[in-house]
């Protein structure tokens, strides 16, 4: 399907944002969501990733948080919140080591300097995942993230590599094929 025509079904199936074809894609083939799982969603604003996942498993409990407001989803928790200050969230915080799925769809703002953007792209990817791996379990716990392919993309996949069993990296087919996006998953933390 064309790129923009994913961005047409979204808006018909009324879905926040196209986005969640992206995430529905890497879900349906790591299987990896399953019935009453803890979810903690960074960067969910408008709120695409997290209505996916009540869709998929409405008896999943969900945690989203974002810099930027967001339309309340039924039963799902928003804080309005810098990732970097996550564990000032006490309701988050109280649920360290127990999620089963964190998923990240951060993207910092862009200044167009590319050396500046790589920094400012990896740093919170690093911030990302240290934070991930701080809330999940580590018996089932399962990360996704997306990020860009850039100089420093081997650099978290290095560091990804070190801190979980399995690592893949996923270019679902709603992304569009000129986006530098990717995304790595990674598999019960070590
Ligand atoms: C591509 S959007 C997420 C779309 C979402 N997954 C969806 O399906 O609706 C990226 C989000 O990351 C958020 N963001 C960027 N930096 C952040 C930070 N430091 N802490 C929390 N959220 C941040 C932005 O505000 C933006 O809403």
């Amino acid at each position: 399907m064309h790129a923009d025509s994913w961005a047409l079904k979204a808006k018909k199936l009324g879905l926040r944002s196209r986005a969640v074809f992206k995430l529905e894609e890497i879900l349906t083939k790591t299987k990896i969501l399953k019935r009453n799982s803890l979810v903690l969603d960074i960067g969910s604003a408008p709120g695409g990733w997290s209505e996916l996942i009540k869709t998929m498993t409405p008896s999943s409990n969900v945690y989203a948080i974002d810099l930027l407001p967001m339309d309340p989803i039924k039963d799902v928790m928003f804080f309005q919140e810098d990732i970097i200050k996550i564990d000032a969230i006490e309701e988050i915080f109280l649920l360290k080591s127990k999620f089963n799925l964190v998923i990240s769809d951060l993207a910092p703002n862009l200044t167009g300097i590319r050396a500046v953007d790589e920094e400012n792209i990896s740093e919170l990817n690093i911030i990302t995942l240290d934070t991930a791996l701080g809330y999940l379990s580590k018996s089932n716990g399962s990360f996704i993230i997306k990020t860009f392919q850039n100089s420093l993309l081997k650099k978290l996949r290095t560091e990804m590599e070190k801190s979980f069993h399995l690592v893949q990296t996923y270019k679902p087919a709603a992304s569009k094929s000129k986006s530098a996006e990717i995304y790595l998953y990674g598999e019960r933390p070590l």
